[in-house]
């Protein structure tokens, strides 16, 4: 069939809408017709080239990485079922797992579906089964952003990369929690395992940073520190738990300094637009002893340029860990987030900014740039 996508040709250049060509489902795989995507910052990474693999690594993989259809915190409707299927039918609502989750493999059996051993494919390009569906008009195949591809309206997709939900939900709200709010709140919740009384701070409150705001203060922190040099992002903090905000982490730290007599953060989360390795130090200094540093943000892949004070680590019994998808299960913690928004507990309506239709998914990425959304999503008509 034809439908329309944003595609990607290379780095460093704006997505081009334009009509695809897809292919029917195969074994294990559905059609969606996808109503709403975020604008998650970890597709830029594709622009910027942070996420650009070697040449030689896709060479000898046989992977590919450009042209590709971004878009990976989908929502829709399955409107075909490919042979096999065996947890979709038609008109099921669904929203895409940036994560597949095999339910087999040692990660997704022992309760870490995030870290599944499907997710090894994830920049390969293609579909789980190693070929593609998706091809420009001129028949040339098209990679996938982590064997999604939802900044589309349509898509194939293999089952193991889709959480059924409750048809009541809207799908431009349902769709945050493929990616964003997952992250940030599991981030807060699992990864800090965010306890009453702490003191949190979140470095850098896009939709992932305000995600961790909501879930450590869902979790009962005494303090939650929003840091962000953008003022609408500080101001829009509040509504979702914040109790405090800083401009920078310079200025949090002498914030903390107050707050807490100098003992500092007990959890510090970290979700800035791009992770640097020169910023490590500073926010490892607001860590409390015994305090753990959870690091989100994707930085560029062949960075290593992280320069820490060891000492300080080690005798001040300091944790430093990373987090992939809120450190959980899609499969299980998507609809339980969905469950706390219906119950009125988790703030959903309040994180999109602006809608765009695909089409205007370049101002959507410049608004994201430019700071101006909490989140902005894509919605198709
Ligand atoms: N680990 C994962 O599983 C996972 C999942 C999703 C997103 N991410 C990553 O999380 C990060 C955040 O994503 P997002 O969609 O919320 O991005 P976003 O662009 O919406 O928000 C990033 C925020 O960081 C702020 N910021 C930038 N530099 C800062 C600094 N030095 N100090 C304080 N604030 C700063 C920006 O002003 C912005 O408000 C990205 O790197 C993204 O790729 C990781
Ligand atoms: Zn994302
Ligand atoms: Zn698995």
């Amino acid at each position: 069939m034809k439908t329309k996508a944003a595609i990607l040709w290379e780095p460093h250049t704006e997505y081009v809408v334009d009509e695809i060509e897809l292919d029917a489902p195969q074994n294990n795989e559905v059609l969606v017709e996808f109503k709403a995507c975020g604008m998650c910052h970890s597709d830029e990474h594709l622009v910027t080239g942070d996420m650009a693999l070697d040449p030689a690594i896709l060479e000898m993989f046989g992977w590919q990485q450009y042209p590709i259809i971004c878009g990976h915190e989908g929502a829709g409707i399955v409107v075909e079922t490919g042979p096999n299927t065996t947890t979709l039918n038609v008109g099921d609502h669904v929203v895409t797992s940036f994560v597949p989750s095999c339910g087999k493999c040692p990660s997704c059996v022992t309760g870490h579906s995030n870290l599944c051993d499907l997710g090894a494919g994830l920049l390969a390009g293609k579909q789980l089964d190693g070929t593609f569906r998706h091809h420009t008009k001129d028949g040339q195949d098209l990679a996938l952003m982590c064997c999604l591809g939802a900044f589309a309206h349509h898509g194939v997709l293999s089952e193991a990369s889709l959480v059924r939900i409750d048809p009541d939900i809207p799908l431009d709200k349902a769709a945050l929690v493929a990616c964003g709010v997952t992250t940030g709140w599991g981030s807060a919740v699992h990864a800090a395992e965010v306890q009453a009384g702490d003191v949190v701070v979140v470095v850098g409150i896009g939709g992932v940073g305000m995600s961790a705001v909501q879930g450590a203060a869902m979790a009962g922190a005494k303090y939650v520190v929003a840091v962000d040099p953008v003022e609408f992002k500080r101001e829009q903090s509040q509504i979702f738990g914040a109790t405090h905000s800083a401009a920078s982490v310079e200025e949090a730290q002498g914030l903390l300094g107050e707050l807490t007599w100098g003992t500092n953060a007990n959890k510090v989360i970290v979700t800035t637009g791009e992770g640097h390795g020169a910023d490590l130090a500073g926010i490892m200094g607001m860590v409390a002893k015994n305090g753990r540093c959870v690091y989100t943000s994707v930085a560029n892949m062949n960075a290593n340029d992280v320069q820490l004070n060891l000492f300080d680590l080690a005798m001040q019994q300091k944790q430093l860990v990373g987090s992939i998808f809120g450190s959980g299960n899609p499969r299980y913690d998507i609809p339980k987030l969905l469950g706390l928004y219906q119950a009125g507990q988790l703030k959903l309506d309040e994180m999109i900014t602006r809608t765009y239709p695909l089409d205007e998914i370049n101002q959507g990425y410049q608004d994201m740039r430019d700071g101006k959304n909490i989140r902005g999503v894509l919605v198709y008509d």
